[in-house]
């Protein structure tokens, strides 16, 4: 899983510097992200572009602080 806050509608910059610079062949990647309103929307898809490896599955967006029990629901959903 790859975690951001949101910013600009996207993902922070400092997160396209490390999915450039790692090789996800191989793995599965879940993106997730935090903001006050903004959806996921295409977040996910861009990282998955500048990463260029790894099969990147539909993500999940948190507001801002989520409680331990939104973020339990979405990992259990994942299993
Ligand atoms: C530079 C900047 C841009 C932001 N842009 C957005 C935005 O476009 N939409 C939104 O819902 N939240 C936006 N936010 C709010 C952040 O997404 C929110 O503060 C963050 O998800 C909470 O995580 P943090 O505690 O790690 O900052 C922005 C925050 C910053 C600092």
């Amino acid at each position: 899983m790859i975690g951001y806050p949101i910013w600009w509608g996207i993902a922070a910059w400092p997160v396209d510097t490390f999915v450039e610079a790692n090789d996800f062949n191989g793995k599965t990647v879940i993106p997730f992200c935090t903001s006050s309103s903004s959806g996921l929307d295409e977040s996910g898809e861009l990282l998955a572009e500048k990463a260029n490896s790894g099969n990147w599955l539909e993500g999940h967006r948190f507001s801002s602080n989520p409680s331990d029990s939104d973020i339990n629901n979405w990992t259990d959903s994942l299993k």
